[in-house]
């Protein structure tokens, strides 16, 4: 494993040590400062090719995300067994991957990003973590700190799904619940870090998210033979996938692995109910405006100022691809569709995704012939009470 050359900010270019925790870049000029990347020194990889590199034994010491351990940083793993999870190709359409990141640990994508900012905190010795949630990364930080016996302190709307705030106690993690979006959970994790001794690992505001997030990209590319697919729908909601996915693309290109071509374009689908980066892309803005009265029941898509928006958008322009974002009611229907077509019970983010595609189908944006992967990137399972309340499903009226 390469060990990390520097952190380099992702809006000024400003280089910092890895030596001691790092948040966000201190030499910004521009507000909000630039959240960092990981770099290494690559060079004795290059000209390797990915088989010399890549254990294949999918059961050796790296298996999960971290068979891609040659571009993680070299230190011991907290791990409970995520990533290399399954692209399942759709019945209906040849072309269509998903990418099923409902079974990582914990149900969800999220997985990915706290298992190795976790292992990072207990590399740097941090005992207090703290984080803001939509749900889902609030139960990954809570198993993952349980697992490497660090302390999570955990802040979430009250409505979030059941399942959010039932594994989260049930790992043992401080949790509180807050009437309000995951911005006003921000704020409070803000107000109180310094007092308390928390380490504040907020989506983008400490590097190491975005580096477990980008083993998505390798895998995605890996799982497609080594070669890009014509775009990627992402549900987005702070967008840390998308951003790591296209460090990945970056990476991949310096280590000759990939073939070269297109890369895809990226799609960041929303829901319409809270839709900043969608509004900004048709704007053709540079940054997104908070979203007022956010509302959907998508709740990892229910971020109302994405911290990475300018990154977001770059990488939305550069690729060719565009925001999207679409009605609850059409998330809902692609829900039932996937469940009954495919075998597959979507959660509302990955609908958003398989929702698009249609859309974007139908549009004429994307033929059938272009070859796409759609991220669930949570389980259904999950959800069962925000999909029942949508579906109107009350058990008292099926036992009748
Ligand atoms: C299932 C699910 N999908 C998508 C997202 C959005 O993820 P990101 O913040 O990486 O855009 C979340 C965030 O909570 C989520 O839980
Ligand atoms: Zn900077």
């Amino acid at each position: 494993m390469p060990s990390i050359a520097y952190l380099e900010c992702s809006r000024c270019s400003a280089r910092f040590s890895a030596d001691t925790p790092k948040t966000v870049c201190t030499q910004c000029v521009d507000q909000p400062a630039g959240a960092l990347y990981v770099r290494y020194d690559f060079s004795h990889l290059c000209g390797k090719s990915p088989e010399a590199v890549i254990p294949a034994d999918p059961s050796s010491a790296w298996s999960g995300m971290w068979r891609y351990g040659a571009v993680l940083p070299d230190v011991e793993p907290v791990t409970l067994g995520e990533g290399w999870t399954p692209m399942l190709r759709s019945k209906r359409h040849a072309n269509a991957w998903l990418k099923e990141e409902g079974a990582n640990p914990t149900g969800s994508f999220k997985a990915r990003g706290l298992a190795l900012a976790v292992t990072m905190a207990r590399h740097y010795g941090l005992r207090k973590l703290a984080v803001p949630s939509a749900g889902n990364a609030a139960g990954a930080l809570a198993a993952y700190a349980a697992a490497a016996d660090i302390e999570a302190h955990i802040f979430m709307p009250r409505d979030v799904p059941f399942a959010n705030y039932v594994e989260a106690t049930a790992y043992g993690a401080n949790v509180t619940l807050v009437d309000g979006l995951i911005s006003d959970c921000a704020r409070m994790v803000a107000e109180h870090k310094q007092q308390e001794g928390w380490f504040d690992i907020s989506t983008l505001k400490e590097p190491f998210r975005i580096e477990g997030k980008k083993t998505m990209g390798y895998e995605l590319v890996e799982q497609l033979g080594w070669e890009y697919p014509d775009a990627v729908f992402y549900p987005t909601g702070g967008g840390v996938g998308l951003i790591g996915m296209w460090k990945a693309f970056d990476e991949l290109e310096q280590l000759g692995w990939v073939k070269p071509g297109k890369r895809p374009r990226m799609i960041a689908v929303q829901s319409s109910g809270c839709a900043p980066m969608a509004r900004a892309f048709d704007l053709g803005a540079d940054a997104s405006q908070m979203w007022q009265d956010a509302a959907t029941f998508a709740s990892g898509l229910r971020v109302p100022k994405p911290y990475g928006d300018y990154i977001i958008l770059q990488i939305l322009r550069a690729s060719g691809g565009m925001a999207l974002a679409l009605r609850d009611d059409e998330i809902l229907a692609s829900i039932h569709d996937w469940a009954r077509h495919e075998g597959i019970f979507l959660s509302p983010e990955g609908a958003a995704a398989t929702a698009a595609y249609d859309h974007l189908l139908a549009t004429g944006f994307l033929t059938a012939s272009d070859r796409v992967v759609l991220f669930n990137t949570g389980a259904g399972l999950k959800y069962t009470d925000v999909i029942a309340a949508a579906m109107n499903l009350e058990r008292s009226a099926a036992q009748a």
